[in-house]
């Protein structure tokens, strides 16, 4: 996939206020070091990139009365956000992309082990790989994001969401992702992205993430 295709889409879901950048930054920098982990070769690693940047991207064709509401969604408005890994890939298939990575995160990221997930309700070994470990990185952000209503973020929180993955092993997260993800956060590898790419960090263009993540591997050390 171009990626200023990508540059443009993930601008677009900034603009529209459904993440911020520094969430998108967040996801892709623990999607890469994951994917360095586990030894991909460049060209998964450029798809994991974009398809963990793009992953709401179906979020576009959602509402924002829906999106933003401040109160409790009825039932049949979490029906209609349930349909955003739907229209993501239709979006998708519009712009001709065919990268396999890319389609897999933005259709089954909220997919969940035990097959209680949505849109499809697969489980297990039928969700494809990338999207089991997508699903931990994208719950573990979302835990240690900011929010109106948590003021803690850093160590504490991590912490904490580090608990709540490890005993969502086996139900909501596929248990090796689970093995993989925290043996990863323990190595103190990911502090650096979870403390600089806070909500009022000062974002790279999108464009230079291969240059980002070099100098956050340096960071990191071995
Ligand atoms: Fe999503």
């Amino acid at each position: 996939m171009d990626p200023r295709k990508v540059e443009e889409l993930v601008s677009a879901i900034e603009g529209k206020d459904l993440s911020t950048a520094a969430h998108t930054w967040r996801v892709v920098l623990y999607t890469r070091a994951m994917a360095e982990l586990a030894g991909v070769d460049d060209e998964r690693m450029r798809m994991l990139t974009h398809g963990a940047a793009l992953h709401d991207v179906g979020k576009l064709d959602i509402p924002r009365r829906i999106l933003a509401k401040p109160g409790r969604l009825t039932p049949e408005e979490f029906e209609v956000i349930k349909q955003h890994p739907v229209t993501g890939l239709a979006r998708m298939v519009r712009l001709n992309v065919e990268d396999p990575l890319i389609l897999d995160l933005i259709r089954y990221h909220h997919e969940r082990w035990d097959g209680l997930g949505y849109p499809y309700g697969y489980a297990a070994a039928d969700i494809p790989l990338a999207a089991q470990y997508f699903s931990v990185i994208d719950t573990f952000d979302a835990l240690t994001s900011l929010r109106p209503y948590r003021q803690q973020v850093g160590e504490r929180a991590a912490a904490e969401a580090i608990i709540e993955i490890k005993s969502g092993a086996g139900a909501r997260y596929a248990p090796d992702a689970v093995e993989m993800f925290t043996g990863l956060f323990e190595t103190g590898r990911l502090d650096w992205i979870l403390h600089y790419f806070n909500d009022d960090c000062r974002v790279p263009v999108y464009g230079d993430v291969e240059q980002v993540s070099r100098a956050y591997a340096r960071r990191a050390g071995p």
